[in-house]
Formats: C-alpha cells, structure tokens, sequence
C-alpha cells in the first residue's frame, strides 16, 4: 500500500509552493509513495503587495492567534500517513490563514494521532512561531515529527530592507539592481529537494521516529542564538501591544502607528545594538574561559 503524505500550505507570493515543489520532486520517483498538496484559503485574500496599512492591520490578530474565515478546503478527511503543514511567520506568529486552519474542526480530525513535519519559509526569525504551531498540534493529539525551515541568508538589516521592497511593490528583484534577492535564495529552494528525500526515504522504511533528529543534525532548521534571544524578547512586547489593540477597538488606529514607530526604532536601533551586546558578551565568556583553563 502507498504512504500518504498530505501537505497543507498557504502561500500568498507563491514562495511556500515553489518551496513545495523543490521539497517533494525527489518523491514523485518513489512508486510506494503519493503526495497531495492542498492550499489553505482564506475568504478574504490578503492583497498582495501590501499597503503600509494592510500590513500594519494583521498584526493583533496574527500574534494573538485570532481565527479569520477559511474557504471550504478540498481535502477528503482520510487520514494520510504523514502531514507535512508549510507555513510562515507573521509578526513572530504564524501567518493567519494556518493560525485559522489549526483551530478548525477539520484540523482536529486530520491532526489527532497524526506525524507532522513543518516546513518553515521565512525571513529569519521564525522559532517563535513554531512554539505556536507546535503547542496547537500537540493540543490537536498530533506529534512533531520534524521541521524544516528556509530563511533569507542576507544580513538581517538588509533583509528587513529588501523584504518590505518585496511585500510593498509586489517585485521579487534586486532593490536598485545592488541589494541581494528579496526572500528564500532559489538555490536554497532547489537544494530543499534534498530533505524530500530524506523524508520520503524515512517514511517508506517506517522509520519516522528518526526523522527529526536526522534532519536536526543535517541542519535543516539551524537556530540563530542572537535572533532567537531577540525575538523572544520582541514576542513578549508585541503581545503587549496586540492585546492593547483589541482591547481598546477606539486606539487601534492609533496603537497601530505607534507600534510602527516603534517597530522601525527597534529593527533600525535596537536590534543591531542588541546583536553587538550578545557578540561582546559572548566574547568576554569565551576570553573568561580561556583564562580560567
Ligand atoms: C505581515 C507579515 C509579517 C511577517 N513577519 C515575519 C516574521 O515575524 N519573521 C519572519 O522571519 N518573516 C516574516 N515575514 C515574512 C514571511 O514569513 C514570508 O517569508 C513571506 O511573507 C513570503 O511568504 P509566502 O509568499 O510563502 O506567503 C512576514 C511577512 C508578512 C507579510
């Protein structure tokens, strides 16, 4: 009998899908396996590109983890072998439409007793918003088999430059002809082929108890200390402001440009001076070490 894999996405530049596709080409030449890729859809899209407005708007509702509406989705409620959910982080949480899709009766049918592997696509910071989806799967009956996560490499202030060129103008091209590629590198999508595999080699050998520690150690979700540090950080003061937002309804337009402010402060000021302190403090410890040795 043929392992089932289903795999629930939303995507909303298409760079989930591409991230897809490279993931599963290797299966498609494993006879003992089918692969079905559904789109979760919200009723209202999310237009794209953004509006200085519209971005700002999804962000209580993002971190506080409020359902928006789905469109019926096209699965059958056969349960599959394996769940692969591919999503992305907004605003440290996850995006809205996956935030909807897990906290739907149809979830709760597909997820119980269920293996699932994640695959992140994200600008860099993405731990926070995986606590989340695994906290829900966890409270769904499923397990977390393993996680695979694409970032942009490009320094983390050019990649907050190049990426609101990317969401603002809708164009996935070099800002100016000089900054690097906005998002996921295409090589990094084409070389995620290489964790299909592995999945698809684990799956039909009933070894999925290993799947996490293998892609772990093959570093396929490498974890930044300083950007993790951050965003912990930056989730607990973003929930502050989420939780302003909707309960003063009145203010929200007001906490909203506040927290943009707020929000560029941070990304332009803060965070650079925040991966300075950790660079001297990790430097001092490992002085203090040799030292001490
Ligand atoms: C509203 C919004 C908030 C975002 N917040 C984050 C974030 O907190 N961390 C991050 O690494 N990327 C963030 N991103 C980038 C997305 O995770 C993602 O990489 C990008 O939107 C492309 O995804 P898609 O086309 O597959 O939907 C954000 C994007 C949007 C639109």
């Amino acid at each position: 009998m043929k392992k089932k894999i289903l795999a629930l996405y939303y995507s909303q530049t298409g760079q989930m899908r591409e991230i897809l596709d490279a993931l599963f080409l290797p299966l498609a030449d494993m006879p003992d396996i089918a692969v079905t890729c559904r789109e979760i859809k919200p009723q209202q899209t999310f237009p794209f590109p953004w509006t200085r407005n519209s971005f700002l708007d999804v962000f209580p509702e993002s971190v506080l983890e409020m359902p928006v509406e789905l469109c019926p989705p096209d699965i059958n409620e056969e349960k599959p072998d394996l769940l692969v959910l591919a999503f992305q982080p907004w605003y440290l949480s996850p995006s809205l439409p996956v935030t909807s899709f897990l906290q739907t009766p149809l979830a709760a049918k597909l997820f119980a007793d269920t293996k699932v592997v994640t695959v992140i696509g994200a600008r860099n910071m993405w731990v926070q918003s995986l606590a989340c989806v695994k906290a829900r799967i966890e409270s769904l009956g499923g397990t977390l088999a393993g996680n695979i996560v694409l970032t942009d490499r490009a320094p983390n202030l050019i990649s907050v430059v190049t990426i609101a060129y990317w969401m603002f103008s809708g164009k996935k091209d070099r800002l100016w002809g000089i900054f690097p590629l906005p998002g996921v590198a295409p090589d990094d999508i084409e070389g995620s082929s290489r964790w299909g595999k592995l999945l698809g080699e684990t799956l039909t050998q009933n070894r999925l108890d290993d799947l996490g520690k293998n892609l772990t150690d093959l570093g396929a979700a490498e974890i930044s200390g300083p950007l993790a540090r951050m965003e912990k950080r930056g989730k607990k003061i973003f929930l502050l402001w989420a939780k302003a937002m909707i309960k003063h309804p009145s203010k929200r337009k007001l906490l909203l440009n506040l927290f943009f402010v707020e929000l560029i402060v941070g990304i332009v000021i803060l965070s650079p001076l925040y991966s300075l302190a950790n660079m001297a403090a990790g430097f001092f410890k490992r002085k203090q070490k040799q030292v001490s040795s």
